[in-house]
């Protein structure tokens, strides 16, 4: 083993959540290292979540990343709703006015921050092998390839296959967890986006989804069965299927092109509580998952760095541990919210094959619901753009 090195705050993975720690810890002088399992390369193409909202926006913008998203990011004042023959706007500016989110790619994120981690001269470890986190009671430290991290703090922001959570002891943690019966299918296509906001459209076929990350760059989701495999799954089928879950209102024609990515992801609902043990804090997707139809997965990820960066700054500051012990418990309120909204999401728009004639006119009177009232549409609209951060004691 080489001799040990030394850090404040340890950080295990590189997404989102851990390289936003490490950014805003160095703005408020906190010294970390990063340790990453996938290479730069992978993890910047890594083609995942789309959706900012306001206050994610706000963060990244504060903190010094945000020049290439306010340039090159997409604000959206509304999303359309699209079932039954017929497209429902659900318009933030009148229902939440001010408050918008914005559309850009996550490893777009992901790239500015290397970048700026890089640049202020952090030490971002990639391609390492057998992290393991030790001695959470006290002196904690992280193991990796042979080499030995100290640090006063680990933050195991490893996403929902890591090391980190399957390292606290049995019986610390309770999970709650709930799997859907199906996975959506993601593709990416050098082609125009076909409307100028998002389309969630809920088909008795299965959900589908028109997102976009440019002028010339769109993003698609399709419900498909869990377990599918994408072979199944060759350019025209899925194009075929896309306007047939698309092209269902008048005059709507869905433009098509080179498919550039495609994936599966399955979906489930996961929270682990609590969120820290000892001197180990999880954040982001190493805590807790949701169904991306409510585009919140990345958004909580940095709703739980912004705590743990205050908690960890006033700790640094005046030996408080106030905070960090609060930790767990501000984070998940925020959380259950988002869980509840991305089930709710859900289980409006797509189609669940156990469902029942019954089942089925109940999902149409809640569409019909959210698209007639104020009062409902307006409680999607203020969970879509993201409810403001609560105020920390
Ligand atoms: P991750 O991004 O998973 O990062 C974890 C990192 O840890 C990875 O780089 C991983 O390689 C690394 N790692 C794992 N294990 C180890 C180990 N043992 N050692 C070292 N490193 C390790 N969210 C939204 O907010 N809006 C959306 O529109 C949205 N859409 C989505 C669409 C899809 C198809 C998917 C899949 C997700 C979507 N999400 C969305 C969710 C969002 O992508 C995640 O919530 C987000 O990536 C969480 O960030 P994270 O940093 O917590 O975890
Ligand atoms: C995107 C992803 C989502 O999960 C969502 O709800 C909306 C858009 C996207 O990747 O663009």
């Amino acid at each position: 083993m080489l001799s040990p090195m030394r850090t404040q705050v340890g950080i295990i993975g590189a997404g989102p959540a851990g390289l936003l720690l490490s950014h805003l810890l160095h703005l408020r002088g906190i010294s970390s290292v990063i340790l990453e399992r996938r290479s730069r390369d992978y993890v910047e193409r890594r083609v995942r979540a789309g959706v900012l909202e306001q206050g994610t926006v706000d963060t990244l913008v504060e903190s010094g990343v945000g020049e290439r998203l306010l340039r090159e990011g997409l604000v959206h004042e509304g999303i359309e709703l699209r079932y039954g023959g017929a497209g429902h706007r659900v318009a933030f500016e009148k229902l939440v006015p001010g408050r918008s989110i914005t559309v850009y790619g996550q490893q777009e994120v992901v790239k500015d921050l290397i970048a700026a981690r890089l640049a202020a001269g952090a030490d971002i470890r990639f391609e390492v092998d057998d992290v393991a986190v030790h001695s959470l009671e006290d002196a904690p430290y992280i193991t990796f390839g042979g080499e030995r991290l100290d640090c006063d703090f680990i933050a195991g922001c490893d996403g929902f296959h890591g090391v980190s959570r399957p390292s606290v002891p049995e019986g610390v943690i309770t999970t709650y967890e709930r799997e859907y019966p199906f996975a959506w299918l993601g593709i990416l296509a050098r082609v125009a986006p076909s409307a100028e906001e998002l389309i969630y459209a809920q088909t008795g076929r299965g959900f589908a989804l028109h997102s976009m990350r440019s002028p010339e760059i769109s993003r698609f989701y399709l419900q498909v069965p869990a377990g599918e495999d994408l072979d199944e799954w060759p350019d025209e089928r899925i194009w075929a299927e896309l306007k047939a879950r698309l092209e269902t209102v008048p005059g709507f024609a869905l433009a098509t092109g080179e498919i550039i990515e495609k994936g599966i992801t399955p979906l489930r609902s996961f929270v682990a509580e609590p969120m820290r043990h000892e001197r180990l804090f999880l954040a982001g997707d190493a805590a807790h998952i949701v169904p991306p139809t409510g585009a919140k997965g990345l958004n909580l990820a940095v709703a739980d760095v912004r705590v743990l960066t205050e908690a960890l700054t006033r700790f640094y500051a005046d030996g408080s541990t106030a905070l960090l012990d609060d930790y767990s418990d501000i984070c998940l309120k925020r959380v259950w919210r988002a869980q509840h909204f991305s089930w709710w999401m859900t289980t409006l728009l797509h189609t669940f094959d156990s469902d029942d004639a019954y089942g089925r006119r109940l999902q149409t009177s809640y569409l019909d619901y959210v698209t007639a009232s104020d009062a409902a549409a307006t409680t999607l609209a203020e969970n879509y753009v993201g409810l403001p951060y609560e105020v920390l004691p």
